[in-house]
């Protein structure tokens, strides 16, 4: 049988990374698919700069439409980013019967509901495993491996460059911006960095996460977006003292009341495993009625990681190019016709435990208000310590983790805190989860 040929949108790392392993492996994946794959045509923006693949044999062009209207192709790997061209082109290749495999979270994510519904009625095939988690085939764990279960919850380490960064922060003292530039150096980082540091492309991970889990739309404009960026060293710090670590979680969790989503700095238990997932790892805990908690962990960015997640879904794409399109796994886990509208809970809904770190006036009688402002709200505190003012300064710094309560007493609580006399400046809250098996 002839080898398939397939177009790549974009030369940079993940697309690099992508045709090297294509060509590296093409013998073996050849006998894993049943037929050859071949990168025919490529684009990228500029044609003289220097690649990290082997570009001889591919045609190559500055205008991505040529790739996807090029007839010859019949899978379209997009590997440029962003969600407005990609998009374009995304839907264009779909309107000419091309397949898709992208690594694009923000255009799933934002878009993933109308490209699905293209491709559905094209009877093509859009596969985005390496759009979460990099390398980390979850995607396909959730959908395929654990499709007997209800889902529970799932919280996850999904974005590489802010979890490079803490660690970096923790372990070396190294300083935040010294840091992200080598996450970007190391084509870890998004075009926009912000995205990572700010949390945003974590929220579009987990959307599409939630999505897989729960069989519900993708909805990411529903999703809490907390960065990492007002992360202190002496956060980090405390929290170890008191048996933590901080990490940047993805948590969506099914209640009664709807669904929570949300990203955010987090205190996680050290001895849990997923507490000690450094650098640009990724780790995503998914726990299922049926299997109880499964852990999956692998580099979550890179050039040849994130390709492996790529030239997976080629290889899927290669393999089903004959079936039935009704028979395909559906895109979303679910049937298209079966997805539930369980609502996405507000962040002020949301029950979790907290840390609060605040500065406090070394007087009599400050803890015993804080701690009344808490219980007025019942909020029950699980421990607290007091660091002894520095020799220039009046002020102490108290830490107290908290039970569970709703975010939306907390908010009350520490609005009531903030304006006592005694605390000085904003109170600062990390939620903690304890991602234990219940
Ligand atoms: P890069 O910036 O390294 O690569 C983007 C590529 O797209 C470049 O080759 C660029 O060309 C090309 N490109 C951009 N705009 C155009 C255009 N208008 N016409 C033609 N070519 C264009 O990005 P990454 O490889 O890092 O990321 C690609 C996608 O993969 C993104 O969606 C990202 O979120 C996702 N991803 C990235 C991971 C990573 O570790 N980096 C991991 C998982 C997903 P040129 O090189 O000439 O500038
Ligand atoms: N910028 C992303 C990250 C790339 O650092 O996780 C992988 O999706």
């Amino acid at each position: 049988m002839d080898p398939v040929k397939v177009g790549v949108l974009g030369l940079g790392t993940v697309g690099g990374g992508t045709v090297n392993v294509l060509q590296r492996n093409a013998e073996e994946i050849a006998r894993r698919a049943g037929r050859g794959i071949v990168v025919s045509h490529a684009a990228a923006r500029d044609l003289n700069k220097p690649r990290i693949c082997d570009t001889s044999g591919i045609q190559l062009t500055t205008d991505p439409v040529d790739v996807v209207n090029d007839p010859d192709i019949a899978i379209v790997i997009e590997l440029i980013g962003g969600d407005k061209l990609a998009y374009e082109l995304v839907m264009k290749a779909i309107e000419n019967g091309k397949h898709i495999v992208t690594a694009n979270k923000a255009l799933i994510a934002k878009h993933g509901n109308e490209i699905f519904s293209a491709a559905q009625d094209r009877g093509v095939i859009v596969a985005f495993e390496a759009a979460v988690a990099g390398g980390i085939p979850v995607i396909k764990a959730i959908r395929e491996g654990l499709a007997g279960n209800q889902i529970e919850w799932l919280a996850g380490i999904i974005n590489g460059t802010g979890n490079f960064i803490l660690t970096e922060m923790r372990d070396k003292g190294r300083d935040f911006d010294d840091v992200l530039k080598e996450a970007q150096a190391l084509g870890y980082a998004e075009a926009d960095p912000t995205f990572d540091v700010e949390g945003i492309d974590a929220a579009h991970k987990l959307t599409i996460l939630a999505s897989i889990a729960f069989g519900i739309p993708l909805q990411f404009d529903a999703a809490y977006t907390e960065g990492i960026t007002r992360i202190t060293r002496e956060d980090v710090t405390y929290a170890e003292e008191l048996g933590y670590r901080i990490k940047h979680l993805g948590v969506t969790r099914r209640t009664d009341r709807g669904v929570e989503l949300r990203v955010h700095p987090t205190l996680i238990p050290e001895r849990r495993l997923i507490a000690n997932v450094d650098g640009v790892m990724n780790a995503v805990l998914v726990k299922g009625d049926a299997v109880g908690p499964t852990l999956y962990y692998g580099a979550g960015a890179g050039d040849e990681p994130t390709a492996s997640a790529v030239v997976a879904d080629v290889v899927d794409v290669v393999r089903v190019l004959t079936s039935d399109p009704e028979n395909r796994v559906p895109h979303l886990a679910f049937q298209p016709d079966s997805l539930s509208d369980l609502p996405i809970l507000t962040m002020s809904e949301v029950e979790t435990s907290y840390y609060l770190r605040m500065q406090a006036k070394d007087e009599p009688g400050v803890l015993a208000d804080v701690t009344r402002i808490l219980g007025d709200k019942g909020i029950s505190i699980e421990a607290i310590i007091q660091k002894e003012p520095a020799d220039d300064s009046s002020e102490a710094v108290v830490i107290l983790l908290t039970h569970e309560v709703l975010e939306q007493q907390m908010d009350e609580a520490i609005e009531q805190i903030e304006a006592l006399a005694t605390i000085s400046g904003h109170v600062t809250r990390i939620r903690m989860e304890r991602l234990d098996a219940s």
